[in-house]
């Protein structure tokens, strides 16, 4: 029997083994990418957002255990938040759902906020229309 502690838990594992939300969202209303010039690995976040609400993430990974797994509980807790919540998301959420991670690989758990950040940037630009009905006009 190997007495070599696991580096991952078994909830980490599960979402890099059998991660959730894979692919990009169909007519996308964000997309934002993200990535860590010192190990070369990238993320990009789809949104779906209907009435204020993100409806649906998914993401596409060239990453570790640590950022698959990342990314893929954050879609999961993403999905139904405000926009106003969603712009609140950090890194150390995705942390705690996971049950941790090693202290050498929380740094690839914040590419999943980065990415989403970034989405919903795309999203507010994209939006302009949206924008200036907020305002009025004389
Ligand atoms: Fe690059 Fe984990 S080693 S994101």
């Amino acid at each position: 029997m190997s007495r070599t502690p696991a580096l991952y838990n078994p909830v980490v594992l599960d979402h890099f083994l059998n991660p959730r939300n894979v692919g990009d969202v169909p007519r996308a209303d964000g997309v934002g990418e993200a990535g860590r010039p010192d190990c070369g690995d990238t993320l990009r976040m789809s949104l779906k957002i209907e009435e204020g609400r993100i409806v649906e993430a998914r993401f596409r990974a060239n990453g570790c255990a640590a950022a698959i797994a990342s990314s893929s509980m954050a879609t999961e807790l993403v999905r139904g938040r405000t926009l106003e919540e969603a712009r609140r998301f950090s890194n150390e959420e995705v942390v705690a759902a996971l049950g941790g991670l090693p202290r050498a690989k929380i740094q690839c758990s914040v590419l999943a906020s980065q990415a989403l950040q970034a989405a919903l940037e795309d999203h507010q630009k994209r939006r302009p229309a949206a924008r200036r009905r907020g305002r009025t006009t004389r």
